[in-house]
């Protein structure tokens, strides 16, 4: 299975796929990084590994659309079949939604519907919950609003938000995985 990985960020998401890949434990290939943030340190994770990466400035198009089309051309010259979203942070416009209708994926650190867009573990966090977790979604237009494809429960460490986020990371690196590889098998 050919996936691109999108990513705005430290890309330890990708780099956790990449070694499950390498590691025989899915079965697909990171055909191509894309980013919208192009100092990001996923940039330096792909290049470790090799891995071509597209970065692009999206204010550097006349429209969010002109920017997904782009992004399209190139997805289509690798035969990108899925894209997986890990941390890359701008909503998905219906171009993209319509050229890959059903094989658009992201990972969210809460239990969705609770605590969607920016900085859900310090969301979780503030509102006191002691159970929280990870989620694994289809993407639609909305934020992170798409049907639900696995979860995880991880609980909060009271106080400690570092600690809180270390554990939600270590089982979003499990989860993303499992879930991709029960996707592409199906
Ligand atoms: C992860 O927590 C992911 O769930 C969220 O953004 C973060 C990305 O982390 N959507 P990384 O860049 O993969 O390290």
């Amino acid at each position: 299975t050919k996936i691109a990985v999108f990513a705005s960020g430290s890309g330890s998401n990708f780099q956790a796929l990449q070694e499950a890949i390498e590691r025989g434990e899915l079965h697909a290939t990171v055909e191509l990084v894309v980013t919208d943030k192009p100092d990001a340190f996923v940039v330096t994770r792909a290049k470790k590994f090799g891995i071509p990466v597209l970065a692009l400035n999206p204010k550097e198009f006349a429209s969010k659309a002109a920017y997904e089309a782009t992004i399209i051309e190139e997805l289509r010259k690798y035969d990108v079949e899925w894209i997986v979203l890990a941390g890359y942070m701008r909503l998905i416009s219906e171009v993209l939604l319509t050229a890959y209708p059903q094989h658009i994926v992201n990972i969210h650190p809460s239990l969705l519907p609770s605590f969607p867009g920016k900085d859900a573990i310090g969301q979780a966090m503030a509102h006191g919950v002691k159970v929280t977790g990870v989620t694994v979604h289809f993407v639609d237009a909305g934020m992170d609003t798409g049907p639900i494809i696995a979860q995880v429960a991880v609980p909060v460490i009271d106080g400690d938000r570092e600690a809180t986020e270390a554990a939600i990371h270590k089982e979003e690196h499990i989860l993303y995985t499992k879930a991709l590889r029960q996707l592409f098998e199906s």
